[in-house]
């Protein structure tokens, strides 16, 4: 108990309790390292990315900038030349570092390919650049286990500098919580047996969090969990020293099974069925928030967390996560939001709560106004954080009236399930999120990007990244071009011709149908898939074409050949779905030959499609696989239970399809051993009964599929590589002579814009 109450008073000691307004509740909120820990961090971070350049920037830490709590960076080139980055924080200092590279420099910095060549006299600077809100917010519960499960040191201190470099100042930090879990299971007196089948294997941490699943592709080994703890302190380390403020999680309620066997008068609820998981795997407890047994739960598992990790008071908790209360009534809900802020409050004080408002998209017509406002109300004002998760596709702040006074932040969730495929909300984005921040009464404190998968349509993270910085709309067209600029670095007429055609088509996504990066080629083979895109394909083909035609001018830059290699891929994946419905329609018909002509031309495509992605690291299976291996000590049994997670998540996603191709990859080796396989096996059968005339069993071939492709696919130990190969200029020239289509298309386009006017901007036009 003595830990207790040291921590309390710890933290009593350190907090400065400022009850209003939700605009205004977040003055404590920060790390606590001095302004000069967080100038060495930015320092070190620029030493690691421009080693021979760094002795040219100066970087001075200097909270007393900030500007009402939201953060400032000045930029000003010396007399000697150096230029000197002075940030109210370390992120504030990283990100007007990032601005200089930007927006002096025409550098660029992305997940999968940087363009680095500073001019050999830096450019001259002096302004001033201030944060529109206070926070800018980063990850989704889900992130950790679509895009980080098999991360090591090497890859996060590359991306917490990313985070930095892009603002990011309030960050989920979830690697290592089922060891703090594992810590209270036993203090309850639950079993290493009962405790071992509760956890679900790596790959399926983030699904076990929020008590949708239990077990399935576990056991974590303490091996696992020793691996995870050691990281998580790294990462809390490299972050606050940044002045990242990690955000940890909290009890929202859900228990192992086994919880029922010690306490059983405990008031415990199976949830529901989520998905199409069984019992074996699905549906652990919720212990009722309103039973007091909830806050001796709650209060352990704080102790454990805020012993092994400290806290800087923002807890991620999320009761209802995809699965509806047992009790309709207000007061119940009002209840137990108390419930679940008191479980964090009565350890921490300072506590806020950040919620996603995922259960009011998904549940949509359970949470009535008046049921979200008792929620919502629950929690005095300024304590819960609302992520408004999807908000340039399904913002929920006007229909809640700003959450009723609770703050929020705009969140963009661009992919589900780390998926492929290029497509985003550009212009929405562009638009929305200024103006939500000029509600009048409004309540957003922040922006932020909450993606379940990173790793593709760089450009829509790189802008919506700046998102805090500007106070209005920019120009797209503008912006576009110099995007192109740095990013392939050195100006190209048809690059850029090329990219505004992508603005106004691919990432001028406006639709409210859920984008879940599904198309025929990737998707489990049926005669009922219906395909769609929401721009003409001929923008597609000129945008590509343009690209092309630039190459000779970017064979230095490996972002080209990666938006070369996505590109030609982009194609084929609609030329898929194009020869799709052809065969589709036509074995309707019953047209053997046509039939057979689509049908031959359709696989035909999964070659090229294999290899145009062969040529680029960002999409190798082997990288993946070889990753989850590289974890596990090798040759051990775990070796072999990380790849099996690792291949069953981008799959079949549970044992038997439960939701199947929700994370599937358009990535070498999954197309010629998966995807191809499947559609093979599929369109034999179909061709077969067309010739045979005979009836097609849609249910025989799909089980076929199951037992010969499917499951096989993921217990194979077969290795690929994780080296790209294949040069994409020369196979792009080739897929693009056999595929470009026969019939005409008006390239409308074409005539829209003079390069001219498009090129014709000053370079150091900024953000602000
Ligand atoms: C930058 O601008 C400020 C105010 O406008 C001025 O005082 C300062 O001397 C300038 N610095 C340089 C290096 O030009
Ligand atoms: C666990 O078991 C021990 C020994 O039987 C008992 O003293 C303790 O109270 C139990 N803990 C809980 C949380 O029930
Ligand atoms: C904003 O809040 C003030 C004070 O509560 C209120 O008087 C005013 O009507 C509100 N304005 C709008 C547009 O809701
Ligand atoms: C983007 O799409 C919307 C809806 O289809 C359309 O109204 C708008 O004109 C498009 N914008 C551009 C720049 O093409
Ligand atoms: C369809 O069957 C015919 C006759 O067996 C064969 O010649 C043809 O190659 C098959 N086509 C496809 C696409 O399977
Ligand atoms: C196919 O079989 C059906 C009956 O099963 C028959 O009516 C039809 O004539 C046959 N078609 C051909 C081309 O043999």
């Amino acid at each position: 108990m003595l830990r207790i109450d040291v921590m309390i008073s710890f933290i009593f000691s350190k907090i400065v309790i400022n009850v209003t307004t939700g605009r205004s509740t977040f003055s404590h909120i920060k790390t606590n390292v001095s302004d000069k820990t967080q100038q060495e961090a930015v320092e070190n971070l620029i030493v690691r990315l421009i080693p021979e350049d760094a002795h040219k920037f100066s970087i001075i830490v200097d909270g007393n900038i900030a500007v009402k709590d939201k953060d400032v960076f000045k930029l000003e080139r010396l007399s000697s030349g150096v230029v000197q980055i002075t940030g109210s924080t370390g992120v504030s200092a990283a990100t007007g570092f990032h601005h200089y590279l930007k927006y002096y420099c025409s550098c660029h910095i992305s997940w999968e390919a940087s363009n680095l060549n500073l001019p050999p006299q830096l450019p001259h600077v002096n302004t001033t650049v201030r944060a529109q809100d206070r926070f800018r917010y980063y990850q989704n519960v889900c992130t950790a286990s679509y895009s980080f499960t098999w991360w090591q040191w090497k890859d996060w201190e590359k991306h917490i500098d990313w985070m930095a470099l892009n603002s990011y100042n309030l960050v989920l930090a979830l690697t290592g919580v089922e060891a703090i879990w594992k810590r209270v299971y036993l203090r309850l007196n639950m079993t290493e047996v009962e405790i071992e089948a509760h956890f679900p294997g790596p790959a399926f941490l983030a699904w076990g969090r929020m008590g949708n699943i239990r077990g399935w592709g576990g056991p974590l080994s303490n091996y696992w969990h020793d691996q995870s703890l050691a990281l998580q302190h790294k990462i809390l380390n490299r972050m606050r020293s940044f002045g990242i403020v990690p955000v940890l999680p909290a009890f929202a309620g859900h228990v192992p099974r086994a919880f029922h066997r010690l306490f059983p008068n405990a008031n415990v609820i199976k949830t529901e069925q989520w998905n199409k998981f069984t019992d074996t795997y699905c549906c652990p407890y919720l212990l009722d928030p309103t039973h007091p047994l909830f806050q001796t739960v709650a209060n352990m598992f704080m102790e454990e967390l805020i012993h092994e990790f400290g806290t800087d008071h923002m807890y991620s908790c999320d009761t209802f996560n995809e699965m509806l209360p047992d009790n309709r009534d207000v007061s119940y809900l009002h209840t137990v939001g108390h419930a679940v802020y008191s479980g964090m409050s009565s350890f921490d004080s300072g506590a806020i709560w950040v919620m996603q408002n995922w259960l009011f998209v998904h549940e949509s017509t359970f949470w009535t106004t008046d049921r979200a406002k008792a929620l919502l109300t629950s929690v005095p004002q300024g304590k819960m954080l609302v992520l408004d998760l999807q908000s340039e596709q399904h913002p929920q702040y006007r229909r809640f009236d700003s959450y009723y006074g609770q703050p929020y932040i705009w969140c963009m969730l661009h992919d589900f399930g780390g998926t492929l495929g290029m497509f985003g909300s550009l212009h929405t984005i562009n638009t929305e999120v200024s103006k939500a921040r000029d509600q009048v009464n409004g309540t957003m404190v922040g922006s932020g990007i909450t993606p379940e998968g990173i790793n593709q349509n760089y450009i829509v993270y790189d802008f919506m990244s700046e998102a805090s910085w500007r106070s209005e709309p920019v120009d797209l067209t503008t912006w576009i071009t110099k995007y192109v600029i740095r990013r392939y670095g050195e100006t190209n007429e048809m690059a850029i011709k090329g990219w505004q055609i992508l603005k106004d088509s691919v990432y001028n996504f406006t639709s409210i149908i859920p984008m879940r990066g599904k198309y025929a080629i990737t998707r489990k083979p049926s005669t009922r898939i219906t395909t769609w895109i929401w721009y003409d394909i001929c923008d597609l083909l000129q945008a590509w074409k343009f690209l092309l035609q630039a190459s000779q001018s970017y064979q230095q830059s490996s972002a080209y050949r990666h938006d070369l290699t996505d590109l030609t891929r982009q194609v084929l994946q609609v030329l898929g779905d194009h020869y799709y419905k052809k065969l589709k329609q036509n074995f309707r018909l019953k047209n053997r030959n046509q039939f057979q002509e689509a049908a031959s031309t359709f696989l035909d495509l999964f070659q090229d499609m294999e290899r145009t992605l062969r040529t680029s690291e960002a999409f190798l299976l082997g990288k993946w696989l070889n990753a989850a291996k590289n974890l596990a000590r090798s040759n051990s049994e775990e070796e072999k239970m990380y790849e099996y997670n690792a291949r069953n998540q981008i799959t079949l996603w549970g044992p038997n399809g439960e939701i199947f191709d929700y994370a599937n990859k358009q990535w070498s080796g999954m197309i010629a051993d998966y995807y191809y396989q499947r559609w093979l096996l599929f369109v034999t059968s179909m061709n077969a009964s067309l010739v045979q005339n005979i009836t097609f069993d849609e249910a025989k071939v799909a089980r076929s599929i199951f037992e010969e492709v499917e499951e096989p696919f993921t217990f194979s130990r077969k290795v690929y590589p994780d080296y790209p190969s294949g040069d994409i200029v020369l196979i792009a020239q080739d897929v693009m002579e056999k595929w470009w289509p026969k019939q005409h298309c008006r390239f409308a386009r074409d005539n829209d814009f003079s390069f001219k006017d498009l090129f014709e901007v000053s370079p150091t036009v900024i953000l602000v």
